[in-house]
């Protein structure tokens, strides 16, 4: 008998437990074909529970979660709380306090899905985002004087210690290592070290340190503004970038247009000793929460990219298939109300094919 994954299921704010639902739904087909069991326990984080309870993220939740293999989140967010409450309080807070130090984020175009780059395909986008996840200008290191008044000053600092980026780097090579990259392996480091003179040469240094260990892996750097040109105009370029987290938030939303937009991207924020999290990467959507129309692709793939990490590799590739199979032949569009499916009809499409037809 296999081992059982208790997973925590955070649904969320908005249109996050619906979507979530749907990933919970693949996660069990994929289960019963595989005979991989799991537990699952809610958690009612969010804007909600926050506005109900006045509680972010606890001791005693963060305590129960620390106990879990696993945790897949929604959507954090709500329209009536204050913009940064509830990410700082909750999405970052258990990015920092479980230490998932690397956040994995691929831009994949699958087949039958719109990119808006002229003349490219699922041939040419295919990538893989590493983004550092705890350190960088989100540690939230600085501070104001004066404030309020005209001689105001706002510092705010970008932390990097050698230990972030070496063990964000290593891992960026490591994945480049496993990953299939039919068009050879390259890590690209992603930086500012004409400018950011203290940071990026910490950076650039530990780099080419560790490529050293990687002789079969081309050791590659851009700077941010550079990535972002060549992301548009030759995304075949790449195949691993590693960066610091805030170009890595700024490059994954360029990352999760070019592949078809926020109803595909997802992600892992990854502790690769501890307990990682795995969420579609748009928000809430709260204009659309209840109405079963909202796209459920993107939290199924990162449900898909749970199983992978938990080391279920070849349920994770029945998803992927599963996804594949459904964004070529059946959706009419991604967006919202546009699918021709609603929102659990498209989870039934993708846990049949999983159950029934993956190979
Ligand atoms: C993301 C989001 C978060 C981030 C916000 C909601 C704090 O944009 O996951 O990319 O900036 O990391
Ligand atoms: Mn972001």
């Amino acid at each position: 008998m296999s081992k059982t994954h208790k997973i925590a299921i955070v649904g969320g704010d908005g249109t996050g437990p619906e979507v979530v639902a749907e990933g919970v739904k693949v996660l069990k087909a994929a289960g019963e074909r595989g005979n991989i069991s799991y537990e699952f326990v809610e958690f009612p984080l969010g804007g909600e529970n926050y506005m109900k309870t006045g509680d972010l993220l606890t001791q005693e939740t963060l305590d129960s979660l620390k106990t879990m293999d696993a945790i897949y989140l929604g959507a954090i967010g709500h329209p009536d709380v204050k913009p940064g409450i509830l990410e700082k309080g909750i999405l970052l807070d258990l990015r920092f306090s479980l230490d998932q130090y690397i956040n994995l984020r691929p831009v994949k175009l699958y087949e039958g899905v719109d990119t808006p780059l002229k003349d490219k395909g699922p041939e040419d986008i295919d990538f893989v985002v590493v983004r550092e996840n705890t350190e960088g200008l989100y540690a939230g290191a600085g501070g104001v004087l004066k404030k309020g008044t005209l001689d105001e000053v706002a510092v705010q600092e970008s932390i990097n210690t050698r230990k972030g980026a070496e063990r964000c780097i290593r891992y960026a090579f490591e994945y480049c290592q496993k990953r299939n990259n039919k068009k050879g392996k390259k890590v690209t480091l992603c930086g500012k070290t004409n400018v950011l003179t203290f940071a990026f040469d910490l950076w650039e240094r530990v780099f080419y340190e560790v490529a050293k260990e990687y002789p079969d892996i081309e050791a590659d750097y851009a700077h941010v503004d550079a990535t972002c040109m060549w992301m548009v105009k030759n995304p075949e370029w790449f195949d691993v970038i590693v960066t610091d987290n805030m170009f890595g938030d700024i490059i994954t939303d360029l990352g999760a247009m070019i592949q078809g937009g926020m109803g595909i991207a997802a992600g892992g924020n990854i502790n690769p000793e501890g307990v990682s999290m795995f969420e579609p990467i748009g928000g809430s959507a709260p204009k659309y929460t209840g109405m079963g129309i909202i796209n459920p692709i993107a939290a199924i793939g990162a449900g898909q990219i749970m199983l992978d990490t938990l080391g279920e590799t070849e349920a994770a590739s029945w998803i992927e298939q599963g996804i594949i199979k459904v964004l070529r032949d059946d959706l009419k569009d991604l967006g919202a109300g546009k699918m021709g499916f609603s929102t659990s009809e498209v989870g039934d499409l993708i846990a049949d094919f999983v159950k029934n037809s993956a190979k």
